[in-house]
C-alpha cells in the first residue's frame, strides 16, 4: 500500500530529491503529502515546487518554545495525512512528545556510521579525525539525537586528503541510495523494531558493491 509521508528539510534537499525521483520512477511506493521546512530559505523548497508538491514553511524562530513549534509541526503533518515522517537534513531536535506521537514512523539519515560521529558536521568531523572508513546511516528516531534503532548503513572509504566537502560528496551519493530503500522497506511493512535492533524482513546477506567495494548492509534491492 502506498505510504503517505511528510518530508522535513532545512537545507539543500538533495535527499528529498532522491526520494522524489524514486517515487516518480515507481521504485518507492510512497506519496509525499507535504514538504515542510523550518528554514524559509531552504533550497529544497524549490525542489518541492518544481515537482508540484505541497510545501509549508514553519519557521522555528516564530515560536517561543520547542514544544510550541513541534505542536504546530505535528498538526501540519497530521493534517496532510502523512503516516510517516522522513527527516531529510532537518536541523532541529524534536521533542519527546513529537516523537511519541509518530512513534516507530520517524526516520532520519545521518552522514556517518552511527554511533560514531553523531551531531552536526559529521562529514568534517570524520575527515578531520582521519578515519579510513566513513559512511551513512538511516535510523528510526527516538528522543536522543542520532540514536534510534538502525535500519541500514553504507560504508565508504576516506582518504588523508579528504576534507568535509570531498568526503561529504562521497557519502551523499550513498545517502541518496539507502534512504529511498529504507523508506520502501517501511512502506512494505518489512521493518520491525526489536529493542535497539531493526529486523528487515527477507533481507539479503551483505555484500560489497562489485563496482567499488562499498559495503551496504542490509544490501540494496533491485532498483536502488
Ligand atoms: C545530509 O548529509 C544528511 O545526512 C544530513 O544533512 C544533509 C542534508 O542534505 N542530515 P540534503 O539537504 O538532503 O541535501
Amino acid at each position: 500500500m502506498t505510504l503517505p509521508i511528510a518530508v522535513l528539510i532545512s537545507g539543500s534537499g538533495t535527499n528529498l530529491d532522491a526520494i522524489i525521483r524514486a517515487i516518480e520512477a515507481k521504485r518507492l511506493d510512497a506519496r509525499i503529502t507535504v514538504v515542510i521546512s523550518n528554514n524559509p530559505d531552504a533550497y529544497g523548497l524549490e525542489r518541492a515546487k518544481a515537482h508540484c508538491l505541497p510545501y509549508q514553511v514553519i519557521d522555528h524562530g516564530d515560536y517561543a518554545s520547542r514544544e510550541a513549534f513541534d505542536a504546530v509541526l505535528a498538526e501540519a503533518i497530521r493534517e496532510s495525512g502523512a503516516k510517516a515522517v522522513i527527516l531529510a537534513g532537518f536541523m532541529r531536535i524534536l521533542s519527546p512528545s513529537f516523537i511519541s506521537a509518530f512513534s516507530g514512523n520517524v526516520l532520519n539519515i545521518h552522514p556517518a556510521i552511527l554511533p560514531s560521529f553523531a551531531g552536526a558536521n559529521a562529514q568534517r568531523q570524520q575527515a578531520d579525525f582521519g578515519v579510513r572508513l566513513a559512511g551513512c546511516t538511516v535510523h528510526f528516531v527516538d528522543e536522543k539525537m542520532d540514536n534510534g534503532p538502525i535500519v541500514i548503513q553504507a560504508v565508504v572509504p576516506a582518504y588523508p586528503d579528504d576534507n568535509g566537502d570531498t568526503l561529504g560528496q562521497r557519502i551523499l551519493e550513498y545517502e541518496h541510495r539507502i534512504y529511498p530503500q529504507a523508506i520502501q522497506w517501511l512502506a512494505q511493512g518489512r521493518l520491525k523494531i526489536q529493542g535497539r535492533k531493526v529486523v528487515v524482513a527477507n533481507a539479503g546477506k551483505a555484500k560489497a558493491l562489485p563496482e567499488n567495494g562499498v559495503l551496504i548492509n542490509p544490501p540494496l534491492e533491485e532498483g536502488f
